[in-house]
């Protein structure tokens, strides 16, 4: 029998929470630990003191807990080469290396890549000088998109529907500098409309299999109105995203991509992500993102039927083909709810009820949440579990959690249908309530965009596929 293996997952949000519900469904598992977790994963795993981008801290953690696997959540903390670090001292760790993790670090490397490596992609620019920028953008015309080159938390991306706003979009990143270093290298590209889709994939640094395709929800309120936020829905499959389109994917836009990366010396390990937009001029990359997308993973890993954790294994030792990665047919829908304002200033600390009253098989994934802890008689305290057993589950869901951060909760069910899961999420989610509760009310409903067709190009199945 192999040994069981004590499991840290480094992050704090929803879906950090569904990598930890997934980790526990695995026979190879003995200790989950999350650094720092949230509430929700304090009622399954043992939460850990120690924030997401202290990587000194992340490896003493693994050190003291005897980690002998390590699963990443942020981008951040990959492009601050926590896998280097961690790999350096024999640490087994699942993501890509900081030089790999560029994929999304930098945009003008992505595009790089993806030109060398002939994917499709919006045509564009880097600039580093604010005039050429301004120069180029002027003799371009709106609408454009204008993108810090770094991470951004989400928020480097301007799609310009007038000079006006490309401009300014320009300004914010390389005058202002709103962005920091993020916003040294602007890039310009073509504006693109159509559906979008998020196909993300496990590669081996050789092998790459896409994972089940999943659309997000960027835009606080219904129909796409409203400012973008870190995602406020998600759901797996999108219908109008068809299995062979999958696979032209795998074979046009990841396959190729790893094959450059690793052409080039840096061999990406770890989940990558593709996000696309189905154009009428076929589908294209709009960004790459070098770990699981949120809200995503809260939609795709409940459809997962594989142990996750022989998948990491077997990408970290390279046999990503002695797996076969296997789904669950049913469609999952996934809800965020989120504090009264945000993605602008919102207000904390309100309990959180109703989390006890849900149907069967709907899954609640924590983000911005803290435990209130019902053991302690002086006041109130923030529950670790590091400190203190997890409370059972019942005592812990009924009133003891608040709110901390914007993004809250993500709600989740399955179904037959996409339509019977959406049903069920939204019935639920009227049960659950906090002071300022929002949420999207259109998760799961067809795209009122067209849908762009599948270039002229040949369709050959990869092995496997
Ligand atoms: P990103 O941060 O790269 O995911 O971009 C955020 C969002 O901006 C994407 O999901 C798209 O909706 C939009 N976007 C990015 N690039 C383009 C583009 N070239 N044309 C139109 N929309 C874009
Ligand atoms: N859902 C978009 C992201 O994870 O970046």
């Amino acid at each position: 029998m192999q040994p069981k293996l004590n499991v840290l997952v480094v992050g704090s949000g929803a879906r950090e929470h569904a990598i930890v519900s997934k980790v526990l469904g695995s026979s190879r598992v003995r200790d989950v630990y999350v650094a720092p977790g949230n509430a929700g994963t304090a009622m399954i795993a043992r939460n850990l003191r120690v924030q997401a981008d202290d990587i000194e801290g992340l490896h003493r953690a693994a050190l003291e807990n005897h980690i002998d696997l390590t699963i990443v959540g942020p981008e951040n903390t990959l492009a601050a080469g926590i896998v280097d670090r961690f790999r350096g001292t024999n640490f087994r760790i699942f993501g890509p290396s900081q030089a790999a993790a560029r994929i999304e670090s930098s945009k003008a490397f992505a595009r790089e890549v993806m030109s060398r490596a002939g994917v499709p992609h919006a045509k564009g620019e880097a600039f580093s000088d604010v005039g050429q920028a301004r120069a180029y953008l002027q003799q371009h015309g709106a609408p454009v998109a204008v993108k810090a080159d770094g991470l951004a938390a989400g928020k480097g991306v301007v799609v310009a529907l007038t000079m006006d706003q490309a401009l300014a979009a320009l300004d914010d990143a390389m005058v202002r500098r709103s962005f920091g270093n993020a916003g040294n290298t602007v890039v310009i590209e073509d504006f693109l409309e159509g559906p979008e889709v998020s196909l993300l994939a496990f590669s081996d640094g050789k092998r790459v299999v896409p994972m089940a395709p999943a659309t997000d929800y960027k835009r606080a309120y219904d129909a796409d109105q409203g400012p973008n936020t870190g995602g406020m829905g998600a759901y797996s499959p999108p219908p109008f995203f068809r299995p062979d389109q999958v696979v032209w994917v795998h074979q046009h836009v990841l396959q190729p991509v790893i094959d450059e990366l690793a052409q080039q010396g840096t061999p990406y390990v770890g989940i990558l992500y593709a996000g696309l937009m189905l154009t009428r001029d076929g589908i294209k990359v709009i960004e790459f993102n070098c770990r699981f997308g949120d809200p995503e993973t809260q939609v795709i890993l409940p459809r997962l039927q594989t142990d996750l954790v022989d998948i990491a294994e077997a990408c970290i030792d390279g046999r990503l083909d002695t797996l076969t990665v296997q789904w669950s047919a049913d469609p999952c829908v996934g809800v965020v709810m989120t504090s009264g304002g945000y993605p602008g200033p919102y207000e904390t600390g309100y309990p959180i009820t109703g989390l006890d009253e849900l149907d069967d098989g709907v899954r609640v994934y924590h983000a911005g949440t803290e435990g209130v802890s019902l053991r302690e008689n002086s006041g109130i305290s923030r529950l670790f579990a590091q400190d203190l057993p997890a409370l059972p589950l019942d005592q812990q869901l009924s009133g003891s959690v608040q709110t901390s951060g914007g993004r809250v909760l993500t709600v989740v069910a399955s179904g037959p249908t996409v339509e019977a899961a959406r049903a069920l999420v939204y019935r639920n989610l009227k049960r659950i309530d906090f002071a300022g509760a929002h949420y999207r009310t259109d998760v799961g409903l067809p795209p009122t965009e067209p849908i762009g067709e599948l270039p002229d190009a040949p369709l050959q199945l990869p092995p496997g596929a």
